[in-house]
């Protein structure tokens, strides 16, 4: 069987965490049976470096052709980066959002799980991590402020800017949908957060919400404010099985949560619309300050191209071997940097991608 998946290396450290995840995904297929084609594509500071534009038409063609593409993080170092001197909309990070857009990734999901392995990494007390946790951000990709109308005026020599947050109601309910459907396969739990004592948006998304529940009688409802939720996923993360939230709060709390799993080299994501098709990419970015060191973690990219063998390539014990793997490499004492702890072995980020393959059943 062959996987066509396009690869966006991206910026910073990207090449280095993409390629492992590569490695990983071409041991895997030697297991199990495929064989993955990649179709490499450029986006971001890469893109704008050789089009001058983050984000070709050819690319978006190029990507919908591909059934996944797996990316590395794009982007720069503000302060320093020539990118940053052209104007917003052809900077690195309009690419990546013009992107989403354009294949209608709307669903974006951030699986926090805390590795038993990895509790010393973790910067909470033991009496709030005894028994780890596991919790699926599903994050609004596609809508509210940063698709909003934006401006910058002048006006009567003050200068103001706007960047405007809208939600419709469909743009609200399959999102709900997804997360209901996905909490449904979990501990049957989803925490819609939001502002709704202050947002028009927040409290249409209460309601939404609200609505598609009654369909799902077996899976229960919270609302939490999202200053609140801020607060909780330090104070009792156990509390959450699925959190359901608009794109703003999603970006933030999923920084933070992944911060509660040991480090934001841990965290996935899969960016997800109606079809098989989805954008597989670890949460954070393209940590400037480490880029070309060997030292990044690339566990995030490794497990989001897990989960692109699990959602769009059927490939379940692929992605399961893969996970055991990650989990079996930790528990064997290797760590990069960002989750060493004492009497662990450290190791870069080639080395950890060859130890995880050794470890594919
Ligand atoms: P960042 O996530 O790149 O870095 C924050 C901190 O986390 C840094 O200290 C960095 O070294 C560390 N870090 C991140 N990933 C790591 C990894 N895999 N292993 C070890 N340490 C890791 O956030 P930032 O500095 O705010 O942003 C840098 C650039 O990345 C910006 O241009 C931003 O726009 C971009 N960005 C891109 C994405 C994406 O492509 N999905 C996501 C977030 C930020
Ligand atoms: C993420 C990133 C992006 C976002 C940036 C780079 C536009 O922070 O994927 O979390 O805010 O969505
Ligand atoms: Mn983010």
């Amino acid at each position: 069987m062959n996987l066509n998946i396009g690869v966006i290396k991206g910026d910073g450290i990207g090449p280095e965490i993409v390629a492992e995840a590569m490695k990983v995904l071409d041991k895997a297929g030697e297991a199990y049976g495929f064989t993955c084609n990649y179709e490499h594509l450029l986006l971001g500071g890469a893109s704008i470096d050789v089009h001058g534009i983050p984000l070709t038409d050819e690319t978006v063609e190029k990507a919908r052709a591909c059934d996944a593409v797996l990316m590395g993080s794009i982007g720069g170092d503000a302060n320093t980066s020539p990118w940053y001197q052209l104007e917003p909309s052809k900077r690195p990070e309009a690419g990546l959002l013009k992107i989403r857009k354009e294949l209608n990734l709307f669903a974006n999901l951030r699986p926090a799980v805390l590795y038993d392995e990895l509790k010393d990494a973790c910067p909470l007390k033991e009496e709030i991590t005894a028994g780890g946790f596991d919790m699926m951000i599903m994050r609004e990709l596609t809508g509210g402020l940063y698709f909003g109308e934006r401006k910058t005026v002048e006006e009567d020599g003050v200068m103001t800017a706007y960047d405007s947050l809208t939600y419709n109601e469909n743009e609200i309910r399959r999102i709900a949908v997804r997360a209901f459907d996905i909490a449904r396969k979990r501990r049957k739990k989803v925490t819609s957060v939001d502002k709704a004592n202050v947002l028009d948006s927040s409290r249409l998304w209460r309601k939404v919400v609200e609505e598609v529940a009654k369909d799902y009688p077996d899976v229960e409802l919270a609302h939490m404010l999202v200053d609140n939720c801020a607060m909780q996923l330090v104070k009792d993360p156990k509390q959450f099985d699925v959190i359901l939230t608009e794109n703003m709060f999603g970006d933030i709390l999923s920084d933070e949560a992944s911060m509660v799993t040991g480090s934001i080299g841990m965290l996935a994501s899969a960016s997800l619309n109606d079809t098989k098709f989805g954008l597989y990419e670890p949460s954070g970015g393209s940590a400037p300050d480490i880029a070309g060191k060997g030292i990044a973690n690339p566990i995030a990219t490794i497990l989001s191209a897990a989960m692109m063998l699990r959602f769009s390539f059927d490939q379940d014990q692929a992605a399961d071997a893969i996970e055991a793997a990650v989990s079996k490499v930790l528990k064997d004492g290797f760590r990069t940097g960002d989750i060493m702890s004492e009497g662990c072995v450290k190791v870069g980020t080639a080395d950890m991608g060859s130890l995880i393959c050794e470890r594919i059943k």
